[in-house]
């Protein structure tokens, strides 16, 4: 495995390399010095004073070792029988696993024999659409199954809808007091409903530190659990990630990749309309990562009001892409559309596995010249030819070179982007941590649904005039 730093290159923004209206000044970067030492200062400060937790979840030793005995504590209950693990959760508390998971199993692992996996098979229960969460049932062996709940609040409609359903489930079939033993709950140490059920029937927990939000909790016992779970090594993710800590704990911008990338996108934003962030992995196992960090960057920086008060809507919209695939979809408008897009690639440099292209009908130039080459060599040419062909149409685009998609690394990438969201926060004046604009849907849901305390909710929908007929098309026979 390779032990590597992940590398940071913004050439492809700056007015060397980027021919654009959009391009960045190296002056203008260096305006940002003054308050870069001034939010890094309450950064520290902050985190001293135990107000941003999350940036000790690489040091705590003691939820890595509670998290290693459940799962051997689990392995070793269940035996053989052992062959789904399902995770059932939403937003921060399922996104985390997934880009973890997704990361560093085999593509496949869910269909690999079991001796070949070696570990669960793995599912992640995050939607609430009945024919889905049927087709759990019909798949699963509730013998042969542990769930694990994931909710900090307790309050989450979807998580607590599905949770109630798998335990009406499987504990018709196995009895309550085996599903007892089969669901481990991650949650809220003090407070919350699933804090309270999981007392009441007497599971197995696990914390969810205290002041740590769901996007950022993917190296807390959230991200770790399921992971661990399925035989990945948690050690070295969490190693990646401290040693992220280091580098990202450097004051000087110019040496601080989570600072200089928070300025840069903010930078394109205010200062150049540059409005949508695109994560563009080229590697199907960082493609999840996309998907995790789109939540991160919408619900921690997408802000009406900054904490002064004063109304700002701020934040870029961010997007999920994966190369090579998107070429075949996105990149048109990359490059001719507006000049609306910052593009960051992930691009890896070793994969494990090496194909040879065959050489094969050699007559036809189509794939004649593929002959001789490797998939690899392929891959790292696409990346490459659409960075330079962003840059040639003025197209601001940021490379990560990843040395390999391993524990270590991927660790990085969380630490990396959570710092920079943090720092980013600060930047645009807005509290990173919270997502008020969440919680009127959910009101509106609650009092559709008759929850205590939501009744007004209920009253307004419930009073709503019918849709204006003149405004829709029902199609007549
Ligand atoms: O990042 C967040 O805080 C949210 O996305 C939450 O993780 C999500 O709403 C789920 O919340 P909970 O873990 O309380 O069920």
């Amino acid at each position: 495995m390779l032990k590597k730093p992940i590398i940071y290159n913004y050439n492809n923004v700056m007015s060397d390399c980027l021919k654009s209206p959009i391009c960045i000044y190296l002056e203008e970067l260096e305006s940002y010095a003054e308050k870069t030492k001034k939010i890094h200062s309450t950064l520290v400060k902050t985190r001293e004073n135990g107000g941003l937790p999350f940036y000790e979840l690489p040091y705590k030793k003691e939820d890595v070792e509670l998290v290693k005995r459940t799962v051997s504590e689990i392995k070793s209950e269940m035996g053989e029988k052992l062959e789904n693990f399902v995770v059932i959760g939403i937003g921060g508390s399922s996104l985390g696993g997934i880009a973890l998971t997704r990361a560093l199993l085999h593509p496949f692992h869910n269909l690999l024999p079991p001796a070949k996996r070696g570990a669960p098979r793995i599912f992640f229960v995050e939607n609430i659409d009945p024919d889905q969460i049927q087709g759990f049932f019909d798949m699963l062996d509730p013998e042969k199954t542990v769930i694990n709940v994931i909710s900090k609040s307790g309050s989450t409609a979807e998580t607590m809808a599905n949770f109630l359903l798998f335990q009406k489930y499987m504990a018709e079939i196995i009895g309550e007091n085996n599903f007892r033993k089969q669901v481990i709950a991650t949650t809220d140490p003090k407070k919350g409903a699933m804090r309270n059920i999981a007392d009441e029937m007497e599971i197995r927990t696990l914390p969810v530190p205290e002041g740590v939000g769901g996007r950022f909790s993917v190296l807390s016992p959230v991200g770790l659990f399921p992971a661990a779970m399925v035989g990945i090594d948690i050690d070295l993710v969490l190693e990646g990630a401290a040693f992220m800590d280091r580098i990202t704990s450097k004051e000087n911008l110019f040496e601080n990749p989570a600072y200089m990338n928070a300025i840069i996108h903010y930078h394109l934003h205010t200062r150049k309309n540059v409005n949508v962030a695109v994560l563009m992995p080229y590697s199907e196992a960082l493609a999840e990562i996309s998907l995790w960090y789109r939540q991160l960057l919408a619900e921690s920086l997408g802000k009406m009001y900054a904490v002064t008060g004063e109304v700002v809507y701020a934040g870029q919209t961010p997007v999920k892409a994966v190369g090579a695939v998107d070429q075949h979809s996105q990149i048109q408008l990359y490059r001719e559309g507006p000049f609306d897009k910052v593009i960051t690639i992930l691009r890896v440099e070793n994969f494990k596995n090496f194909l040879n292209i065959p050489s094969l009908h050699e007559k036809f130039e189509a794939s004649a010249y593929l002959g001789g080459h490797t998939l690899n060599e392929l891959f790292e040419a696409e990346a490459k030819a659409t960075m330079l062909a962003l840059t040639k149409s003025g197209r601001p685009n940021i490379e990560i070179v990843v040395p390999e998609v391993n524990p270590y690394t991927v660790g990085q990438i969380f630490y990396m982007y959570e710092v920079q969201t943090i720092f980013a926060g600060y930047l645009y004046g807005v509290n990173p941590l919270d997502q008020p604009g969440v919680e009127a849907g959910k009101h509106y849901a609650y009092g559709i649904l008759g929850r205590k305390g939501y009744e007004k909710f209920g009253e307004e929908i419930e009073n709503l005039p019918p849709p204006d007929p003149r405004y829709m098309i029902i199609p007549k026979k």
